[in-house]
């Protein structure tokens, strides 16, 4: 059994950011043991992370965030140095649906582990951390100009963004009232590989793939700022390395798209790829109501985490996108098992209008 100089517990790892993680990590840092604690919802799949499964510094375990008890239990086993904090709802239209699960998990599941952390590591905080991964929603929306900075006053407007955004506080709270080691960033729209299809971009990918509508809320006309998963990865590494305690990162990569001309840029990409005629994918646009409490536009200004530790993307959007859509078209499988059950009950509540 090799000796490892920090062991980490990387909350939801099986999603679709933590996975990108867990493998930058466990590939990059053979000396540190990282260990994925994730409750496998529907969000959650360990197919995500075939290819390290078998490396000895990378271990799964099953564990619901908001389980004081399961936490407690794998923290003394493990007795872990940091935690990469990622597990979470993630949904905006789900959280209209059902907030509470964003309250149970975002908000209490975050607590929880502040708390085992304070209680596990006594005071004893040397070489100790707990990283918080939050978004941008926390800000809420943008006019047509201006960025999101790390001073912009928080105004969520989603039950998603207002749990991600009291989770936030805590994270916070807990730095300034016990001197918890803490950091923090708050990333843009993420998309890549392994992005469950519920989300814009792979939920395009796979209708246009399969001649379904595209269902566009409202005009089309709200901003979004995409960020290669990958990238926001190597930001999580940078930060966890060299940010310093008590402070937010903001991680973008100045990259806004209308929705409608990232869905058409799409169509165009993917006619390609499957030869059909220009402009065919396009006739599935389907403008369809629109999400109640849409924020217009996000824009990440990213000049701190640049400046002071030096991150920046390395991919240009289209080059990111045809890889994203190469990987979809490639792994038929992942898709046909994350849509099968629970994701058609889902779709059909979604797209019922
Ligand atoms: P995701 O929904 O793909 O994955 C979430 C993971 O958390 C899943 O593996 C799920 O099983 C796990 N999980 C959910 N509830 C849990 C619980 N109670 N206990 C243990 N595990 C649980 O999410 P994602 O898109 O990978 O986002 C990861 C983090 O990054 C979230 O905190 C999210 O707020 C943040 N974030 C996401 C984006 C984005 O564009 N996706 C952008 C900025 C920040
Ligand atoms: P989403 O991927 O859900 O991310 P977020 O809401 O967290 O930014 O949505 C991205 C944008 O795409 C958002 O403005 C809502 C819009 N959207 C659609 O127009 N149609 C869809 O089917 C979905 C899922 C999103």
């Amino acid at each position: 059994m090799p000796d490892f100089s920090k062991t980490i517990l990387v909350t939801g790892g099986a999603g679709f950011i933590g996975s990108h993680v867990v493998r930058l990590f466990v590939n990059k840092y053979p000396h540190y043991k990282i260990v994925n604690g994730d409750a496998l919802t529907y969000a959650g799949n360990l197919e995500n992370l075939k290819d390290v499964q078998e490396k000895a510094n990378y271990v799964f375990e099953k564990v619901d965030i908001t389980d004081e008890q399961s936490v407690n239990h794998l923290f003394e086993q493990y007795r872990f140095d940091a935690v990469i904090h990622l597990a979470a709802e993630s949904h905006v239209d789900r959280s209209i649906m059902d907030p509470l699960a964003f309250v149970r998990t975002n908000v209490l599941g975050t607590v929880v582990l502040l708390n085992t952390c304070r209680n596990y590591w006594k005071n004893q905080y040397a070489g100790k951390l707990f990283y918080h991964v939050s978004t941008d929603e926390v800000y809420g929306s943008l006019g047509e100009s201006g960025f999101f900075t790390e001073e912009t006053p928080y105004d969520p407007h989603s039950p998603y963004s207002a749990s991600k955004a009291s989770s936030d506080h805590f994270v916070m709270a807990y730095h300034d009232t016990y001197g918890l080691p803490v950091v923090m960033s708050n990333c843009s729209n993420n998309y890549g590989s392994h992005h469950f299809p519920e989300k814009l971009i792979p939920l395009m990918i796979n209708n246009i793939k399969n001649k379904k509508p595209l269902p566009v809320y409202g005009k089309g006309e709200n901003v979004r700022d995409w960020l290669y998963v990958e990238d926001h990865a190597r930001a999580i590494d940078t930060i966890f390395h060299t940010g310093k305690q008590g402070e937010s990162y903001n991680v973008g990569g100045f990259n806004e798209w209308k929705n409608i001309d990232l869905v058409k840029l799409l169509c165009r990409i993917m006619d390609q790829k499957l030869g059909r005629a220009a402009g065919e994918s396009e006739q599935l646009i389907s403008y369809v109501t629109d999400r109640p409490g849409h924020d217009l536009r996000y824009a990440i200004d990213a000049t701190k985490l640049h400046k002071e530790l030096g991150w920046s993307p390395s991919l240009q959007f289209e080059e990111g996108l045809e890889k994203t859509v190469d990987w979809y078209l490639a792994n038929e499988d992942w898709i046909n098992h994350v849509t099968s059950g629970d994701y058609q009950k889902y779709y059909e509540e979604q797209y019922k209008h």
